[in-house]
């Protein structure tokens, strides 16, 4: 047990800083994190071992949340190391300054070398910076184009990817050319076709989601990357969804420019994010946010995360999110996503009033499974789910289920209960 001064610190600091009210910050930090469950019960009952796991995130008993791919959830030991960094830092004893956006200080070190394993690529090749959003604007804001260069994305892209460059088409005269991607696809060549088939001659770079927004669908990404490179394209992937969600090595993917928000999946601190920028490209792209050292090629990538001062804890939880996925393990983490997601799936493809427009095949989908329904058996769907405290996401004609290790499957089948009942009300 913590002090009682002490406890009302962290726990202001913890209010503060992740928006909860006190009363119940001060319930979970005067008590210890639950150990994490044993990997012998993980080996007996491997529903049991989850259930265990529950308590490591203060989400609340009452609600069912299927849309950790808005927002992640963090848990408690990632909060603890960000919360004992901030009164940490306060105290200013380090002989350092307590921020993240000039220099790389130690503890900086640490996440980029931490991440950079986690990633496998090489720490100089990292760039920390704030969410998925930022790191996409620096290769959007960041490369030369001149008027009629043209941007080849799908027709699924986030607004945090595609807006930077609706923005120089506006400013500097580029081109957007669109594809559409099948809903759901048929193969991974299907996919590489469409986007060779795009390509023309003023194609620069072509932008895609390696997990889409919309559907969820996982894009064959090493596949495309590759294909574009033998044909002189630079490759930008929006990567907000994949770490934490499916294994992903970056030098495996083969891409130019990797961008990420590691707060949703991997349950970092909102407000984490990183891009890659292969090595040949560093000195080519301008920074998004300039201060002194924005041509200073010797910091390698590490030019692009000097955005002025920032919030250093958050960047240390960053790396306290990959210890607490590290120690879980990428494979039985991934598994459990996957097997949950697969209930929804298996479920909704009996339903013949509903489509599945990602989850045709094993591949194409890790935690997040969408389909579509007419419009009136969606917004019945919502209003049904908003009822019984279910958080979904998706959009007027579809819906997205996001699953994770927190989800118990008590809380998948209530969703598909009421899903159930929606479908007998709207037949
Ligand atoms: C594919 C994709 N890119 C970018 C973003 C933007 O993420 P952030 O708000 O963390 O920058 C999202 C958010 O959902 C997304 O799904």
């Amino acid at each position: 047990m913590l002090e009682r001064r002490e406890f009302l610190q962290r726990a202001a600091a913890a209010a503060a800083l992740v928006g909860l009210p006190l009363p119940q910050l001060e319930k979970q930090f005067c008590r210890e994190t639950p150990p994490l469950p044993s990997a012998d019960l993980y080996q007996s009952n491997e529903d049991a071992y989850w259930a265990r796991m529950r308590p490591q995130w203060l989400l609340a008993k009452d609600r069912v949340n299927l849309n950790c791919g808005s927002v992640g959830c963090t848990p408690l030991p990632v909060l603890r190391t960000m919360i004992d960094n901030v009164l940490h830092n306060e105290e200013f004893v380090d002989p350092w300054y307590p921020w993240f956006g000039y220099e790389e200080n130690p503890p900086l070190h640490e996440v980029v070398d931490s991440l950079a394993a986690f990633l496998n690529v090489n720490r100089d090749d990292l760039a920390l910076v704030r969410n998925a959003t930022e790191a996409n604007n620096t290769v959007g804001n960041g490369l030369d184009m001149k008027a009629g260069d043209e941007v080849l994305m799908t027709d699924q892209e986030h607004p945090g990817g595609r807006c930077v460059w609706d923005q120089r088409v506006v400013r500097h005269g580029i081109t957007i050319k669109e594809i559409a991607l099948p809903k759901p696809p048929a193969s991974a060549q299907q996919i590489v076709d469409l986007f060779e088939r795009g390509i023309g001659p003023r194609t620069r770079i072509i932008l895609f989601s390696h997990i889409t927004t919309v559907t969820g669908v996982v894009l064959p990404a090493k596949e495309i990357c590759a294909m574009a490179r033998q044909k002189g394209v630079l490759t930008q992937v929006d990567g907000a969804h994949v770490p934490g969600q499916i294994s992903l090595d970056i030098a495996d993917v083969g891409c130019d420019f990797y961008g990420s928000s590691p707060h949703k999946w991997l349950m970092a601190p909102k407000g984490t994010g990183f891009l890659y920028v292969r090595d040949e490209l560093q000195k080519q792209l301008y920074v998004n946010m300039a201060s002194g050292s924005w041509r200073d090629y010797s910091l390698k990538a590490y030019r692009f995360s000097n955005l002025g001062t920032s919030n250093l804890s958050i960047m240390v939880g960053l790396k306290a999110a990959v210890d607490f996925y590290n120690t879980i393990g990428r494979e039985r983490i991934y598994g459990r996503i996957h097997q949950l997601a697969r209930r929804v799936r298996d479920h909704v493809a009996q339903k013949p009033q509903l489509k599945l427009i990602n989850a045709s095949a094993d591949p194409f989908y890790g935690g997040m499974v969408t389909f579509a329904a007419p419009e009136a058996t969606v917004k019945n769907i919502y209003e049904d789910c908003a009822k019984r405290r279910i958080r979904v996401s998706g959009g007027s004609d579809h819906v997205r289920v996001s699953t994770h290790i927190f989800t118990q499957p008590a809380e998948v089948d209530s969703f598909l209960e009421t899903l159930d009942g929606t479908l007998a009300r709207s037949a």
